[in-house]
């Protein structure tokens, strides 16, 4: 199909299923064990409905924020997803170009398969942000190192994964063995990884399994970057992420990829949102972020309502490169725009303020 025969995002993965290969199919597309969370993840958003105000004046629609006090377009960024190069040639540059082109903030992987300086030498304009996520190394020299040129590239936020001690069994990826297809693990030697059990055991062994709290003491020590959470997935967590003073968290099972049976971020953000406000913590210096099955503005707004900052986005922009390069990403995301403008006139919220929690009716979020 054409690019602009694609009129939602869940499009892109009817076309990505089609065109990509079956290692990059299975590795994108695949979730841990039986796959329960992956699907909670896109269903979780349903229980959650509208109470739309009328009679304001939605003329004018304005839905720009920041994010760690960058500006972006929308509540939406795009997070880190990993061999970016098992769907194009240009792996994540396609993502930077986009990104630049739409005013959206990218998520750096560790696991990248072009080259961190690549990535940054893509940025498409001066002030183009983007943020790293980081996979902490055994060898604290090596992720020292790694920090230390995300600052000097003008990296603006770094994201830790915390969820991933050790890689989710993903199944689908398991079966079809990984043949290397021109992916690299930064700052690791080739050799240390195995490849006969798919592409998400090739990297776990990157991973350090442990790291903890005490951690996040040196980490803070080698970086002025806000540090931010990425995997939180209860209130306990939560708040002690903000009373050591750090910048975030992303409520976040991984895109169902790590633990099975783990809850949906957008299920968690009540209860988060709850427990700071009732600490006092619940302030823009700490900003709540969600991923996990975002699929239209309408989720990203039901977020926002409920006190998140922004949403991630992940495999959506994964198969749209995969299927049309940066052009398939900046349509994905001009479609987000729409529906955006779209749909918080018909809230009658003309700006993310306005977008209140009296505007969502939850009740049935919690409920399975
Ligand atoms: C990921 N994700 C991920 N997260 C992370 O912190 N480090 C990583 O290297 C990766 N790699 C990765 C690869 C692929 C193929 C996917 C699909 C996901 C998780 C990612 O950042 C995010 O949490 C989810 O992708 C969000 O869910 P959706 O939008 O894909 O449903």
């Amino acid at each position: 199909p054409m690019l602009s025969q694609c009129l939602n995002l869940y499009d892109f993965e009817v076309v990505a299923r089609q065109v990509l290969k079956g290692t990059a199919w299975a590795y994108y597309s695949s979730g841990a064990d039986d796959e329960v969370t992956m699907r909670e993840n896109n269903t979780a958003f349903g229980r959650i409905w509208f109470r739309p105000r009328i009679l304001r004046d939605v003329s004018n629609i304005d839905f720009s924020t920041s994010l760690l006090g960058q500006k972006s377009k929308m509540p939406i960024y795009i997070t880190a997803t990993a061999l970016g190069k098992l769907g194009h040639p240009d792996g994540e540059k396609n993502l930077t170009i986009a990104a630049g082109k739409e005013g959206l903030i990218q998520m750096i992987p560790t696991l990248a398969s072009c080259s961190f300086d690549e990535i940054c030498d893509a940025r498409v304009h001066e002030q183009q942000v983007q943020f790293f996520q980081l996979y902490v190394n055994s060898n604290r020299a090596v992720t020292e190192k790694i920090i230390r040129r995300a600052e000097e590239r003008g990296v603006k936020g770094l994201f830790v994964t915390v969820d991933a001690p050790q890689l989710g069994r993903r199944e689908k990826d398991m079966r079809i063995k990984f043949e290397d297809t021109g992916s690299r693990v930064q700052n690791d030697s080739k050799d240390d990884v195995d490849r006969s059990q798919g592409a998400a055991r090739a990297i776990s062994s990157f991973i350090d399994p442990s790291l903890s709290w005490d951690d996040l003491h040196w980490l803070r020590s080698v970086t002025r970057m806000p540090i931010v959470l990425k995997g939180v997935q209860t209130w306990e967590d939560a708040v002690r992420a903000a009373e050591m003073g750090l910048s975030g968290v992303v409520l976040s099972n991984h895109g169902g990829r790590q633990l099975d049976f783990s809850r949906s971020g957008i299920e968690i953000l009540g209860e988060v949102v709850r427990e700071l406000k009732a600490r006092k913590l619940f302030s823009p210096m700490f900003q709540l972020f969600v991923d996990g099955g975002v699929r239209r503005a309408s989720d990203a707004l039901k977020a926002v309502a409920m006190g998140a900052t922004a949403v991630g986005i992940g495999r959506p922009f994964l198969y749209a490169y995969s299927a049309y390069g940066p052009e398939g990403v900046q349509h994905a995301i001009q479609l987000l725009k729409a529906e955006m403008e779209m749909n918080m006139r018909l809230i009658g919220a003309p700006t993310l303020k306005d977008l209140v929690p009296e505007m969502v009716d939850t009740r049935a979020l919690n409920q399975h």
